[in-house]
C-alpha cells in the first residue's frame, strides 16, 4: 500500500482514544494500590488508576468497533482491541520506568509519555497489521505533535494540572 496519511491516522485512532480516555474518566483506586517498589518509590504512582485503565480499553475498543462497521471491515475491531491494550500497557510501563528513574508523577518525559504508548500499541497490533517504516515514522511524529497540543488544551481546560 502506498503511503497514505489518512489511512494511517484511521489505523492509529483506537490507540489515541485509549490514551485520551483516562484523562477524562480516570481517578480513584491506583493500579499499584499505593504499593512501593524496592527503591522506596511508588510502583506506578497515583496517575495510573484502574478506572483510567478500564476507560482506555473500553474507548479504544469502541473506536475499533465503530471503524469496523463504518468501513465494513472486521480487521478494525481486532486492531481496536489490540492497539488499546498495547497503548495502556505502554502508558503503564512508561510510568513504571519514570518512577524507577526517580521522576515524580506528571514530570514530563518525551519518550515515555508521548511515544511509548503508541510504540507499544503498534507492537500489540502487529499480529493484525503494522505500517511500513515510513508509516511508523509518520505516526511517531504525528503523535508527538498531537500529544503536545492535546496536553496544552487539557491543561487550559483544567483537566490537567501541567501543560504536558
Ligand atoms: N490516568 C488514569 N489512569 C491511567 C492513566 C491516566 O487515571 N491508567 C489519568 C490520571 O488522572 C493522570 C492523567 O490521566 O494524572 C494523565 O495521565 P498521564 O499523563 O499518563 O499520567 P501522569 O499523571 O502524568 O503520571 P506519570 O508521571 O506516571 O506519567
Ligand atoms: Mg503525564
Amino acid at each position: 500500500m502506498a503511503f497514505d496519511p489518512i489511512q494511517l491516522i484511521i489505523y492509529i485512532l483506537p490507540a489515541y482514544f485509549a490514551n485520551a480516555a483516562p484523562v477524562l474518566f480516570g481517578g480513584g483506586t491506583p493500579i499499584d494500590f499505593n504499593s512501593k517498589w524496592s527503591d522506596g518509590r511508588r510502583l506506578l504512582g497515583a496517575g495510573k488508576s484502574w478506572r483510567g485503565l478500564a476507560s482506555g480499553l473500553v474507548f479504544g475498543t469502541l473506536t475499533g468497533l465503530v471503524l469496523s462497521s463504518l468501513f465494513r471491515d472486521p480487521t478494525y475491531a481486532l486492531l481496536g482491541m489490540s492497539l488499546s491494550a498495547g497503548a495502556m500497557f505502554g502508558d503503564i510501563f512508561g510510568s513504571f520506568l519514570k518512577r524507577r528513574m526517580g521522576m515524580k508523577q506528571g514530570q514530563p518525559s518525551i519518550i515515555l509519555d508521548q511515544l511509548f504508548f503508541v510504540l507499544f500499541a503498534m507492537l500489540a497490533g502487529a499480529w493484525v497489521y503494522v505500517p511500513d517504516a515510513y508509516g511508523i515514522v509518520f505516526i511517531l511524529l504525528l503523535t508527538y505533535i498531537l500529544h503536545a497540543l492535546s496536553n496544552f488544551v487539557a491543561n487550559r481546560a483544567g483537566l490537567k494540572r501541567v501543560p504536558w
